[in-house]
């Protein structure tokens, strides 16, 4: 495991923003994204968001969700193409540039949650009906469900929060027709299973997650965005699930509930300007970001104190990115 001198040694190095002298910059809360010839560069910063606004940076979380999405993008390409070119430094991928489909395919294995649009605020608000999906009486918070289910939602705009959404109504929408929207849900049911049973092997449960898809220029539905990183998922630990749910508490979570929860503690709910985040709440933050890499992937987490932006310029331009 990383040391803590290292992760406070990074605190003055984080990658906040880039701005690379290619084609066309796009900003995302997360990501810094680069289009030119068909390709995006994507260059994860260290930037956390949570209540859909960015709050901070933390060490070495970009190379954590760059990485971790390399290492499940090699592990599900035979299930589905995705977007991956070449990974030319630790904190950026090189990607085909694909149209977006403008739905994000949710799978939840477990029922749980806290947001309006989440599996458990609805059922436990007394809906049985939930996407399209019958769900049965008696479920419990974060109760193991039958079979994982996909529960698609709109991507919306900036500032604006995601709204479910039927498999009719994106097909009344011109978004996807049938045929698509069974085979990428198939899919995603599939990349699901693989993530479960690979995450299971190290001890983790995946709960539930994202997947995001594209046409890519010959039309081809591709794999883009992330897979399986504390951004987009929610894990738990296998070994203390059950004695945890029997009592009715809290699982053990890795991902950036951590952060979260301390705002939220601290009285911040979303609104108006988040309050400044102290040093060992971000190393701690990000000590939980490089131990969901590691449990996940069985690997242990490479890196050094440095200046990311100077490391990735250099990287770009070997690649002949720059
Ligand atoms: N290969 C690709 N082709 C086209 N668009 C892509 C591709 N890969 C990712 N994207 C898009 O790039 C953007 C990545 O930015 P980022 O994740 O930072 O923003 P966000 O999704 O707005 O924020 P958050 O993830 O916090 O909700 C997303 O809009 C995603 O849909
Ligand atoms: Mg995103």
């Amino acid at each position: 495991m990383i040391s803590e001198h290292l992760l406070k040694q990074q605190l003055g190095f984080t990658l906040e923003r880039t701005d690379l002298k290619i084609g066309q910059r796009i900003e995302g809360k997360v990501r810094d994204c680069y289009i030119s010839k068909g390709k995006r560069i994507i260059v994860c910063t260290d930037r956390l968001s949570a209540f859909d606004v960015v709050l901070c940076t933390l060490p070495f979380k970009g190379q954590v969700l760059n990485q971790l999405s390399a290492f499940w993008f090699g592990k599900t390409k035979s299930i589905i193409p995705n977007h991956v070119i070449d990974v030319p430094d630790p904190n950026v991928t090189v990607a085909r540039d694909c149209t977006p489909i403008p739905v994000e395919f949710i799978v939840r294995g477990y029922i749980t949650g806290v947001t309006k649009t989440s599996l458990w605020y609805n059922y436990s608000n007394g809906s049985r009906e939930y996407c399209g999906h019958r769900l049965p009486d008696g479920l419990r918070k974060d109760q193991k469900l039958n079979v994982p289910i996909v529960t698609p939602t709109t991507k919306a705009e900036k500032g604006l929060h995601d709204e479910l959404v039927s498999r009719d109504s994106i097909i009344k929408r011109g978004i996807l027709d049938g045929d698509e929207f069974d085979t990428i849900a198939e899919i995603s049911l599939k990349l699901f299973e693989l993530g479960s049973r690979l995450a299971a092997r190290n001890g983790i449960i995946l709960v539930d997650t994202k997947y995001e898809f594209g046409r890519d220029h010959e039309g081809e539905i591709t794999l883009i965005d992330e897979i399986h990183t504390p951004d987009s998922s929610r894990f738990w630990f296998r070994e203390t699930y059950q004695e945890i749910f029997k009592k009715g508490e809290e699982q053990m979570k890795i991902d950036k509930e951590y952060v979260r929860k301390w705002l939220a503690e601290s009285g911040f709910t979303g609104d108006g300007a988040p309050p400044n985040i102290p040093d060992d709440v971000k190393v701690e933050g990000a000590r939980r970001y490089i131990e969901a890499f590691e449990c996940i992937t069985g690997e242990s987490f490479e890196s050094k104190a440095g200046n990311v932006s100077s490391r990735i310029a250099r990287n770009l331009e070997k690649g002949g990115y720059l």
